[in-house]
């Protein structure tokens, strides 16, 4: 076992981690759609922050094996604008992934979290329904944005096009 295997061994890992993610995800996200009551949709909203903490932890295991592996392979920064072209883009494409992990992410969960809290008062907002269906609605494309991306990511590091 050489430097490279080790190297190789840990971005693999993280790469486990980012995909337990993205089938976890769809997975909490249909048990609070399905869910009618509030608080049940309240505990699904804390599973869904719990195992998103997963993310960073997978995204720091990534960059850093990844930087070893760069310089195991000696390639260089210049090289990701030419020879490895497909390592530039595989780069872009991860960047898009963390800030949207970073953004978007969190503000759908503050924004979903606020409507709960008000749908179980006892005067819930008229139009809250309505704000929840386009909430959902962004949590799918989230959730879609990141399958596409990772696949992405994966076929340029197969395929080196
Ligand atoms: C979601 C993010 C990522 C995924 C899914 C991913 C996936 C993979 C996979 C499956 C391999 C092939 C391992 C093998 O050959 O056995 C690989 C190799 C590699 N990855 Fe990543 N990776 C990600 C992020 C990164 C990042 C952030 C960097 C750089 C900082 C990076 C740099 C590399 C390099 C240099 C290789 C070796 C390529 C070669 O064998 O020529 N990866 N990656």
């Amino acid at each position: 076992m050489d430097w490279f295997h080790i190297s190789i061994f840990f971005h693999l890992v993280g790469v486990g981690m980012i995909f337990t993610l993205l089938f976890a995800g769809p997975i909490v996200e249909s048990n609070f759609r399905w869910e009618n009551d509030i608080r049940m949709k309240q505990h699904a909203t804390k599973m869904l922050r719990s195992i998103g903490l997963l993310s960073p932890f997978g995204a720091l295991v990534l960059v850093l094996s990844g930087i070893a592996n760069m310089v195991i392979l000696k390639i260089t920064f210049g090289d990701l604008f030419g020879n490895d072209a497909w390592l530039g883009l595989k780069l872009l494409a991860f960047i898009i992934l963390l800030v949207m992990g970073m953004s978007i992410s969190p503000k759908i969960a503050k924004q979903r979290a606020m409507l709960l809290d008000q749908m179980s008062q006892q005067n819930p907002p008229e139009d809250a329904d309505e704000k929840l269906t386009s909430l959902n609605g962004e949590q799918t494309l989230f959730l879609v944005a990141n399958w596409i991306l990772v696949i992405a990511i994966l076929l340029l590091t197969l395929f080196k096009p």
